[in-house]
């Protein structure tokens, strides 16, 4: 949830963000300087997003598909 309210609060100011919860801790400790006993679960980039382009077209099942209400 707080990760979440950051990507909100940064989107509320402009910036665009991406959740990556998929990485190598060794490359990223070295990195960034990362305590050893610091396990990192979740990256939130953040940015500005481009100023001309169209989003690429995102292919998404039916809400159907993925949502049932109160039963399989
Ligand atoms: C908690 C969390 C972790 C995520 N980790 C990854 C990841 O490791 N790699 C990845 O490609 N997308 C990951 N995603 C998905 C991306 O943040 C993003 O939502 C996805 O690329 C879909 O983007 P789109 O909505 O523009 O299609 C994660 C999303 C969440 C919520």
């Amino acid at each position: 949830m707080a990760a979440m309210g950051l990507c909100y609060e940064a989107t509320s100011l402009g910036l665009g963000t991406c959740m990556i919860g998929t990485m190598n801790q060794e490359k990223l400790h070295q990195a960034f300087g990362i305590p050893k006993e610091r396990v990192v679960r979740l990256i939130i980039t953040v940015g500005y997003p481009a100023k001309s382009g169209e989003p690429r077209r995102k292919i998404r099942k039916d809400l159907d598909e993925v949502l049932g209400y109160n039963h399989w």
